[in-house]
């Protein structure tokens, strides 16, 4: 068995979609499994020159992939069938790929209620956090409860261990380093684990990773009721040409200098081997860009200087590939 991980190593919406779009259109998984969160999540894809946003639903769907919502995630049925309608009507056979983990949990219209009165974190107000409390307070409910969800239903280890054919998995992660429950920014988080080891959580063994690749931004963004914007007029001009606003929830995105050392500290603990750094085009447009770096902001013309200062500081092992949001791969 083989498998690899998409990562995001900042606050989520680092072009974790484009990159796994990418990876199932030129590597020869079996399986794409969603390993953590729920429609919290907003994945931009392009596909064949149309745009897509899925929330559940991981990117093996555009190429006949099996795609799994693993039992790391939870699972609003609502929302559930309304992107297979989506997909389906994009001309994508949804209903043939999509499966749901049987003890994946499910978000009920009583966590969404729930979410829904946040004011405090700034949740996508998806009903995540409520439904993964309840799951870890044993009284959740599984996806192989829910009669309408049946038809999806699959057994992960059966599936995954019991055929004896070819398994490659590329597993798609939700939100980011920065959101983790434990390594995030508590309270500002989400309630699941957006690292590697999440994937591990979704019935595959540690000897099966072979590539990492974490996606990162050039820039960092966040959504939620911290203060996280920088001061520079210059976030507004980044928000606008990057199109800094929530795929799922619209809301502007706060906009700052990427954070060197938090990246470095994503890329151990995750075990990155490959960081794709995106809307590279973006920082080219707006003519300057910074990271901050123990403390200080390191300033640079351009992306060339900030690429060069990047790949010169990124451990020996771990490969930078540059790519900007135009490229729509
Ligand atoms: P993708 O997969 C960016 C943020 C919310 C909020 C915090 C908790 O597209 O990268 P939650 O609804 O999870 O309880 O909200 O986490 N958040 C995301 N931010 N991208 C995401 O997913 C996110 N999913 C949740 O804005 O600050
Ligand atoms: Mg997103």
């Amino acid at each position: 068995m083989i498998a690899d991980v998409v990562v995001d190593l900042q606050y989520g919406d680092c072009g974790k979609g484009k990159v796994a779009h990418h990876l199932c259109k030129t590597k020869k998984y079996t399986h794409v499994i969603r390993y953590n969160g729920g429609c919290n999540a907003g994945h931009t894809i392009y596909h064949n020159g149309r745009k897509i946003i899925t929330h559940h639903i991981p990117a093996g769907v555009f190429f006949g992939i099996k795609s799994i919502i693993g039992p790391g995630c939870v699972v609003e049925p609502g929302q559930f069938f309304k992107e297979i309608k989506e997909l389906e009507e994009a001309g994508i056979p949804a209903r043939d790929l999509v499966y749901i983990a049987k003890n994946a949990h499910v978000i009920t219209s009583d966590h969404l209620r729930e979410d829904n009165t946040d004011t405090t974190i700034g949740t996508t107000k998806r009903g995540n956090g409520p439904a993964y409390r309840a799951k870890y307070g044993r009284t959740g409910v599984r996806a192989q409860d829910v009669p309408a969800l049946e038809a999806f239903l699959i057994d992960i280890y059966d599936e995954l261990h019991g055929t004896g054919e070819r398994v490659e998995i590329l597993f798609e992660g939700a939100q980011g380093f920065g959101l983790d429950i434990d390594w995030g920014d508590y309270p500002y988080v989400t309630s699941s684990h957006c690292t590697t080891a999440s994937a591990l959580l979704n019935g595959v063994p540690p000897q099966a990773i072979r590539n990492v690749f974490g996606v990162a931004k050039m820039y960092e963004t966040y959504v939620g009721a911290k203060k996280f914007e920088g001061s520079d007029p210059i976030f507004n001009r980044i928000r606008e040409l990057g199109e800094e606003y929530g795929a799922t929830t619209g809301r502007p995105r706060q906009c700052n200098w990427m954070n060197w050392n938090r990246l470095i500290k994503a890329i151990k603990i995750n075990g990155v081997t490959e960081v794709i750094f995106n809307k590279v085009d973006i920082i080219e447009e707006v003519g300057h860009a910074s990271i901050y770096n123990d403390g200080e902001l390191v300033d640079f013309d351009g992306p060339t200087a900030m690429k060069d200062f990047i790949s010169d500081s990124l451990p020996g092992n771990v490969v930078a590939v540059f790519s900007g949001d135009k490229e729509r791969i």
